[in-house]
């Protein structure tokens, strides 16, 4: 059997730098993958030495998206590792700036990011806007900035992009392609929603700033609580965050949350063919308690799609591998061992055991995993959590699907938008309880202590729930300095390379076995990577050998104490 090999690096429309190389047969179908994260960052190396306190503003480097998850999780591993109690209001306020970037972040990646890999722009050019109005209606009984007269502005905004000959925003894209299935109409309502976003994106930031003071890399959160004491304090703050995401919540449900069922309706036979699905193993660590012992999402692990039984989280069962990734792992120290060429200067292939990628191979209980927006819907439907199943099952039920299909590329993204529906309603309930505090007198948003009399060596760790999925950060102190630090990202779980188990992690089992029509325009693999929201300035992290046994730690995680 013949087969051919397709290298797309790098993938744009994501964070970092991302190659994938796929193996297809002479029928198109991916054999085999290979996904690679081509930069390395190494600033757990820059954490070390440090003042555990200054741990978060460090950390919020790691990425310039999700600056405030490292941030966050950056302060709870040193809380952590000094046992500090926080106030309930520094847990609130940190988790309403968390709430907002899930959406902003969702939105963001919805349009901006992945909407092109499925709509058509130069299709949208047909489209008549009265029909467009009509076919919203479908999908919501009150859609999003839905007259004809505003479908007539977007289709000259685009035309006007077309006939000056640049596309701008929408330049590069395989347009026209055999595997576009939406109508010239649904098309023009998704454009119309892309440019939306974009205020929208604006806006949102915003609430985080109410809170953080600024956005990306907010500063408010120090080890001990948060420094937002006259925003919490201020009427007219709250009511800017909570007008925002009023607004935030009228976009998800009248344009986001319309335009995933869209989606899924028109994009019906990839989904049922299992286009994207990686090997059904799924991590969630849950948390965000919005009342008392009620939180947002569950914990719990999913092996091989059997929604029935749900084992427990158990960090223990974490382990690290680095064997086909560029480290060496034979000293203490984390040493770069970069090996992507061959004596004679030619580049090596990740077909054999080579090493291939800057991102280690994360493995829970040995085995890999997908965590994500999708792993934390079908973790927390599946434990039952009844505010997300109403969710899941209006959604289910209005595309006339079943819970394995969210297990798809389309899919994916669904998931995406109902927790982003249910973060919406929920959101309120917590900014109710922050009210309900400070109407009590309870107004603190830090805990005292003195820095010289706490333990001069401790470890620490947090896990949380990021926009992307499960994240988790180590610290390890001695003499009051950051003895080692170690990270891992929700994309270093999605996108790990194999180990020598050789298992695939979900990147590129979701690869696995779809058809590429055209293998000049692969589009069928930039729709199941972009599916994960890839964030390869996260993923990528050095691992310390020696340290390699998280379970040593010993200590509670966060939300699950
Ligand atoms: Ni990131």
């Amino acid at each position: 059997m013949s087969t051919k090999k397709i290298v797309i690096d790098p993938i744009t429309r994501i964070e970092g730098h991302l190659r994938a190389e796929v193996e297809v047969d002479e029928n198109g179908v991916v054999q085999e993958a290979y996904v690679s994260g081509q930069l390395f960052r190494g600033i757990e190396i820059i954490l070390k030495g440090r003042d555990p306190r200054d741990a978060g503003l460090l950390a919020g480097r790691i990425c310039g998206v999700c600056t405030n998850s490292h941030f966050r999780a950056a302060v709870s591993s040193v809380e952590d590792a000094y046992s500090l109690k926080l106030p309930n209001n520094a847990e609130i306020i940190r988790d309403l700036m968390a709430m907002a970037l899930f959406i902003q972040d969702h939105v963001v990646h919805f349009y901006h990011l992945h909407s092109f890999d499925f709509v058509d722009v130069t299709s949208a050019l047909q489209a008549d806007a009265k029909l467009a109005s009509k076919e919203a209606h479908k999908y919501h009984r009150k859609p999003f900035r839905n007259s004809h007269a505003h479908y007539e502005e977007v289709l000259q905004k685009v035309g006007n992009f077309v006939k000056a000959g640049k596309l701008g925003p929408f330049s590069n894209g395989y347009w026209g392609h055999v595997e576009y299935k939406l109508t010239p109409e649904q098309n023009l309502i998704l454009i119309s929603h892309y440019l939306e976003a974009l205020k929208f994106q604006t806006n949102i930031s915003k609430a985080v700033a109410i809170f953080g003071g600024k956005t990306p890399h907010p500063q408010s959160i120090i080890v001990g609580g948060v420094t937002s004491v006259a925003d919490m304090l201020n009427p007219q703050r709250l009511n800017d965050y909570l007008f925002i995401m009023k607004e935030a919540k009228e976009f998800v449900e009248r344009a986001y949350l319309p335009d995933a069922k869209l989606q899924s309706i028109a994009y019906r036979d990839d989904i049922k063919a299992g286009i994207g699905r990686a090997n059904g193993n799924f991590l969630s660590v849950g948390g965000y308690e919005f009342e008392a012992k009620q939180r947002l999402f569950c914990n719990g692990v999913i092996y091989a799609h059997d929604f029935e039984h749900i084992e427990e989280f158990d960090e223990s069962k974490i382990s690290e591998e680095i064997d086909r990734a560029w480290y060496s792992g034979e000293t203490r120290e984390n040493e770069v061992c970069y090996t992507d060429l061959n004596e004679d200067g030619s580049l090596k292939t990740a077909k054999n055991d080579d090493k291939y990628s800057w991102i280690k191979a994360p493995r829970y209980d040995g085995k890999t995993m997908e965590t994500g927006p999708l792993a934390t819907v079908l973790v927390s439907y599946s434990k039952g959590n009844n505010l997300i199943k109403s969710f899941v099952d209006e959604f289910l039920a209005e595309t006339d699907l079943e819970l394995i299909d969210l297990s798809t590329t389309v899919g994916r993204n669904s998931a995406r938008a109902i927790e982003s529906g249910y973060i919406c309603e929920y959101i309120f309930k917590l900014v109710s309880r922050l009210i309900q505090n400070i109407k009590y007198y309870d107004t603190d948003t830090w805990v005292r202590y003195d820095f010289e009399k706490l333990q001069k060596n401790a470890n620490g760790k947090a896990f949380l729930e990021v926009p992307r999925g499960v994240l988790s950060h180590f610290v390890n102190i001695k003499d009051a300095k950051i003895e080692n630090y170690s990270v891992i990202a929700p994309t270093t779980w999605n996108a790990t390379p194999k180990n020598f188990d050789g298992l695939r992690g979900a990147y590129e089992e979701a690869l696995v076995g779809i058809k590429i029509q055209d293998t000049s325009k692969p589009l069928e693999v930039l729709r199941v990577l972009h599916s994960f929201d890839p964030c390869l300035a996260c993923a990528v992290h050095v691992i310390d050998a020696d340290a390699n046994e998280l379970s040593s730690y010993k200590i509670k995680t966060l939300f699950e104490g």
